[in-house]
């Protein structure tokens, strides 16, 4: 199944060999004006990393991503005004933040640094924007507001291909009763319902997760089943107005571009159990498009110990959040065929958008690309010592070409009847957005690739 939401937070990525590989201590790492010493056990943030930490996407005028993250925190805002958004939040956060404050325990695949890209052992680069539930509940008060919605620029080690790009974007939504009064969640959805029975899209609804036992999916002890029952709904039926909103204005947008064929009359959803570290019970929602399940968000009602980090005293509160990822949403309703594409500063991409407006992405003529192919025997292990993943090779590469690299595949595995040793081929695809590249210029990259995977990874190429 295409995943839309990149929940995966959860998924480990396969190891490929045996790892030596180590930062020098005591350098120094600026990110955003502000400076953290490095370590040699941790850290693993490169510099064609932290020059996306400006590039904020989300925020940019007439870009994909800003004009759905604008289009959802209107409809959400539409119902009771009842957000504050948060759209600047600096990207470089602790491990408290990210994990601990949410309850993920410490042998969670997420924390891994295969999958995360640590300044040093207590600073990383947020992997989601979770991270900052903590401190936006904290300021509930302040605001006035009983809910939250924030986006922001988020960072994961990963594999290299058209969906998957190490920076993307998600939006957070939390809304919190704070003195658990059923009357008011009774209210809230009510208007909520309105707005959703008001709602021109043709919904049709399944909940797998009402058949499953309570014990697959179990609610916190504090809560009494109506709570749970009324603020789920609240829930299911904020992001199902989402989905509404979204899925019918890129309907609306393919009769206005007269695409004829296949525009559906209406749009089956579904709900699923799931299991997040700080929610509880928790789901996701897939939307049926283009014949297949998207998963499009992650949500949950949260776990009391998160409201009891940002301050708020035992058994007071009930509150949901969710977790959606814009990019992959937004190459579905823009019809973008490459991630990287949301990258490119070429005008006959940025030209082609508007903010308000979904419309179909127009292609224009590809610079044309290269393939060169990196064979390798890896190590005996008992020459070197720790594990490494596949997702290292990647981040070499892309270390290497930066925005260059369209895809990373391996094309073939095998094992020496005689050595025993293990020979790994994979195929680099390079190809640039923007302009043209030199074979020289690749040649360059490919040797730069070869001389780490050997100085890393002590591997003898074929
Ligand atoms: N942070 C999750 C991820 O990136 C997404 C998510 C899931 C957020 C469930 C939530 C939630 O707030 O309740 O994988």
């Amino acid at each position: 199944m295409f995943s839309v939401s990149r929940l995966c937070a959860l998924k480990t990525t396969p190891r490929l060999f045996l790892r030596c590989e180590s930062t020098k201590a005591d350098q120094l790492i600026t990110i955003n004006n502000k400076t953290y010493k490095s370590d040699p056990e941790f850290t693993n943030v490169t510099p064609s990393i932290i020059a996306h930490v400006n590039r904020s996407l989300h925020k940019k005028p007439n870009h994909p991503v800003n004009i759905l993250r604008d289009l959802i925190e209107k409809k959400l805002s539409s119902v009771d005004n009842a957000f504050t958004t948060y759209n600047n939040f600096a990207p470089v956060v602790s491990t408290f933040e990210n994990f601990d404050s949410l309850g993920f325990p410490a042998d969670h695949p997420g924390r891994s640094k295969s999958d995360t890209y640590y300044v040093n052992d207590k600073t990383l680069l947020r992997t989601h924007t979770s991270a900052h539930e903590m401190e936006c509940y904290n300021k509930i008060d302040l605001t006035g507001k009983p809910g939250f919605l924030i986006s922001a620029d988020v960072y994961r080690r990963d594999e290299i291909d058209k969906t998957h790009y190490p920076v993307f974007h998600q939006m957070e939504g939390c809304r919190i009763w704070k003195n658990r009064s059923i009357d008011e969640v009774k209210v809230d959805l009510k208007v909520l319902q309105k707005k959703l029975d008001e709602h021109e899209m043709n919904l049709i609804v399944e909940d797998q997760s009402l058949d499953n036992t309570p014990e697959k999916n179990p609610k916190q002890q504090y809560m009494t089943d109506q709570e749970v029952d009324l603020v789920s709904q609240h829930l299911k039926r904020s992001l199902e107005l989402v989905i509404s909103e979204v899925f019918n204005q890129k309907i609306n947008s393919m009769k206005k571009e007269k695409k004829s064929v296949n525009i559906p009359n209406e749009l089956k959803v579904r709900w699923v159990n799931a299991y997040f570290p700080w929610t509880a019970p928790s789901w996701e929602i897939e939307v049926w498009w283009n014949n297949d399940w998207l998963e499009i968000c992650g949500c949950g009602i949260v776990q009391q110990q998160v409201l009891l980090n940002a301050g708020y005293k035992k058994d007071s509160t009930i509150s949901w959040a969710f977790g959606l990822g814009l990019d992959r949403i937004a190459m579905l309703l823009f019809e973008i065929p490459d991630i990287r594409l949301l990258w490119s500063e070429d005008n006959r991409f940025i030209n082609q958008f508007k903010d308000g407006q979904i419309n179909t992405f127009k292609p224009y003529s590809k610079y044309p690309g290269t393939t060169r192919d990196v064979a390798f025997w890896l190590p005996d292990s008992s020459e070197v010592s720790t594990e490494i993943h596949e997702n290292d090779l990647m981040e070499i590469v892309r270390n290497a070409a930066g925005s260059l690299v369209e895809s990373v595949k391996l094309i073939d595995r095998f094992q020496s009847t005689q050595t025993n040793k293990t020979s790994l081929c994979y195929r680099i695809n390079y190809q640039s957005m923007d302009r043209n590249i030199t074979n020289d210029e690749v040649n360059e990259i490919q040797k730069q690739v070869e001389a780490e995977l050997i100085d890393k990874f002590h591997v003898s190429l074929r």
